[in-house]
């Protein structure tokens, strides 16, 4: 795998492998010292040009518990305020000879130009309403850890699917893996025609009992240049998950940020359905693996490192 672009152009076997390395790397977090040196004397790139917390820090944070050296650049503040183009900011930090540009940005596509711009690793955090495969697969790994297979299990995403590249990543992703999704929303909210990618469609949340995870989505009013729903009042009315509506054994799941009181209840965020959290936790250590994946297996792999006895506690310095 030379880049993360999209999840539809990630097979089956690597998300497993993903995954699996996710799970060494979870290991390594359980250590006093949770570097390792894998990634030591190579480059990564974070370049958002919208609002993160969760993606840009936890990719951070994976590079730097690789040992990589890192360039972290958000665009406001940047030289893109001077009006620098995507194509010359690219260029401009290429010069560093990056392993790997991680980019966010909301134009669909942005991260496959940046693909075709560059001879590093890109890493799609995030395009417009196309996709955010990191996100699913973080996802995958946090309902593994829950579920062990998801072969037959039944997730409902609720929410605002039209503006959403969770949606549309996850319901790729979750699929593959052989969960049945439905998809449920207001009909303004869920795109035409997605019926032909395989899921199941409600306007309504009845039915939601038969899900074994709920995953709802933020009303994403920063993409939206009309009035989707008449009100945020109405729109919670008919689509709020609370304690209502989630059944005992059901599962909660968020990429965040939520909106809380509109798609989620403050209860329900706070109980012990809620995955939220793991969530957060399990993107550090997929995002590890992806890096992991894209540098040290896909591409070029690097010359052995130098052992840094400080950095190098037991003798699992790299995960198997
Ligand atoms: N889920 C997610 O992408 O969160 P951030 O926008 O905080 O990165």
């Amino acid at each position: 795998m030379k880049h993360l672009l999209a999840i539809e152009q990630v097979s089956r076997a690597e998300i497993d492998a993903i995954l699996d390395r996710a799970e060494s790397f979870a290991e390594v977090g359980r250590r006093d010292i949770k570097k390792v040196p894998t990634l030591r004397g190579r480059t990564v790139v974070s370049l958002f040009y919208e609002a993160s917390t969760r993606t840009s820090s936890s990719f951070e944070l994976a590079a730097k518990r690789l040992s990589a050296d890192l360039v972290s650049i958000k665009a406001a503040g940047s030289s893109v305020d001077k009006g620098e183009s995507l194509k010359d900011t690219v260029a401009t930090l290429s010069a560093y000879d990056p392993a790997a540009i991680v980019i966010r940005h909301p134009y669909a596509g942005a991260a496959q130009l940046v693909a075709e711009w560059s001879d590093a690793a890109v890493v799609n955090a995030g395009d417009g309403k196309h996709e955010h495969p990191s996100q699913a697969l973080l996802d995958l790994f946090t309902l593994r850890r829950q579920l062990g297979s998801l072969d037959g299990k039944r997730i409902w995403i609720v929410g605002d699917v039209l503006h959403s590249r969770v949606a549309r990543s996850n319901l790729i992703a979750f699929q593959e893996m052989g969960a049945k999704v439905t998809l449920c929303g207001p009909p303004a909210l869920i795109p035409r025609g997605i019926e032909e990618l395989g899921c199941a469609v409600s306007y309504s949340l009845d039915g939601l009992d038969e899900a074994d995870v709920v995953y709802a989505l933020r009303l994403q009013k920063e993409r939206m240049k009309e009035s989707f729903v008449p009100s945020i009042r109405e729109y919670a009315g008919h689509f709020q998950i609370d304690s209502r509506r989630l059944g005992t054994r059901q599962l909660l799941m968020h990429p965040g940020p939520v909106n809380r009181g509109v798609e989620l209840s403050g209860e329900v965020i706070d109980s012990p359905h809620s995955l939220i959290a793991e969530q957060v936790a399990s993107g550090l250590v997929v995002r590890m693996a992806i890096l992991y994946e894209l540098l040290a297996i896909g591409g070029e792999s690097p010359a052995p490192a130098e052992e840094d006895p400080g950095e190098r506690p037991t003798p699992m310095g790299q995960p198997a």
